[in-house]
């Protein structure tokens, strides 16, 4: 029988329990939600499927030490008896990162001098020779977690962190998280069975996302460079195998439309949107949202409108009633979704979500809102099919507030 690995997988606050979810559809078991991250347990394997496949983690980490210590001596005997030549060659280069809480040592940055002199004297020992440290581009970055006299020793195998998907050629000042953008899609429940819309599209990011979620491919598809790559037991034959199971869509039935009012955006999303070969599915245009119409009902419209933080916008109140006006006349039929930090702008939208989630974008706290968009009111809708009323003679409840 194999013996079962521990793994935890990063995530962003709020989007936990989808990672959750994902984890358990690879294969993952006996997961845990525990705070912006999931710990898990599985084969080997699962290292590398859910680097490759998983769209909400940020970062998976591999648990390969664990110790109780109670002083320097004790803590620096663990480290050493972690056999790091199974993974790290003694020519190569380490980096060690810490988090800590409640211990004994004064800084991190102690903790890590300590575990990396206990690493590479075991080296010294045994071959006279020992690696050295690059903290940025180590073969092999260790991280190791203290809480109060328990050390967790992890290999990070993400390398960089995995919203780096690999297709963006070009940087957006505003742009979102891909791991973000792929969590609110997840979130929204968009089953690939209407058209998707992000009428502010920035450099496409959310559309990529949706178009590589609807096609099945896996967020790690355009990465060059995962943390393993680099270890002493990376095992290409696996990796391989695993990758070559990814069963990618050829086509899918509906289609993706992206505006944004800034040519230059535009421009940046065609660059990132070819890189990402999604050219066929993605259809951009520099429009302004408030002139642009919904082709097919229904749709999925999900958009984060500028935040007012890094974008200069004159009023931001008005900006974002008229994105509300522009909902509830253009996209009638509709969900629309919107994430923001604009606690402020929000309130203007005028319109009453039907779903609140609160999530974070980085350091900053937003909200992921849900619009019905009835043409009327649902209630006026039911009433008009049931009676032929039209819309004059039903009571003004049409979910704008006033
Ligand atoms: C927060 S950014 C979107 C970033 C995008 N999600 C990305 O990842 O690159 C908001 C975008 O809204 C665009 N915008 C502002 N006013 C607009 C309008 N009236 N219609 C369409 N786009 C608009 C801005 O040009 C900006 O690119």
């Amino acid at each position: 029988m194999k013996r079962k690995e521990q793994f935890v997988a990063k995530t962003f606050a709020g989007l936990e329990t989808i990672l959750k979810e994902e984890l358990e559809t690879l294969g993952a078991e006996n997961c845990q939600l525990s705070k912006r991250a999931v710990t898990f347990e599985g084969d080997f394997d699962l290292l590398y499927k859910t680097n490759y496949y998983s769209r909400f983690a940020l970062r998976i980490l591999w648990q390969v030490h664990q110790f109780d210590f109670r002083d320097n001596k004790q803590f620096y005997e663990n480290i050493y008896k972690y056999p790091a030549e199974n993974v790290l060659d003694e020519k190569g280069k380490l980096a060690i990162s810490v988090t800590m809480h409640n211990t004994i040592f004064q800084t991190p940055l102690f903790a890590a001098q300590l575990a990396k002199d206990a690493i590479c004297d075991r080296f010294r020992e045994r071959t006279d020779t020992r690696p050295s440290v690059d903290k940025e581009h180590p073969d092999v970055q260790f991280h190791l977690h203290l809480n109060e006299n328990m050390a967790t020793l992890f290999l990070d195998a993400s390398g960089d962190s995995l919203h780096k998907r690999g297709y963006r050629v070009s940087i957006h000042p505003a742009q979102i998280n891909e791991v973000l953008a792929a969590g609110i899609i997840k979130l929204s429940g968009w089953k690939h069975d209407c058209d998707f819309i992000d009428p502010m599209c920035g450099s496409g990011t959310i559309l990529i996302e949706a178009a590589m979620q609807a096609l099945n491919i896996p967020a790690g598809f355009y990465r060059k460079y995962f943390g393993f790559y680099t270890w002493k037991n990376f095992d290409r034959r696996l990796w391989n195998k695993i990758t070559a199971e990814a069963d990618i869509h050829d086509d899918v039935p509906v289609d993706f439309y992206g505006y944004d009012i800034s040519p230059r955006f535009i421009g940046m999303a065609q660059a990132n949107v070819r890189a990402a070969r999604l050219a066929d599915f993605i259809h951009l245009q520099s429009r302004s949202m408030f002139e642009v119409s919904v082709k097919n009902t229904p749709s999925c419209i999900l958009f984060n409108p500028p935040y007012g933080e890094r974008l200069d916008m004159e009023d931001i109140s008005d900006f974002y009633k008229n994105i509300g006006d522009a909902l509830k006349q253009h996209f009638a039929g509709c969900k629309a979704f919107i994430i923001s930090s604009n606690m402020e702008g929000i309130k203007n939208i005028g319109l009453h979500p039907s779903r609140k989630y609160p999530l974070f974008n980085g350091p900053l706290e937003c909200k992921f809102l849900r619009y019905d968009l009835y043409a009327g009111t649902k209630k006026n809708t039911a009433v008009r099919q049931t009676y032929g009323l039209d819309e004059k003679n039903v009571k003004k409840n049409d979910g704008i507030k006033r």
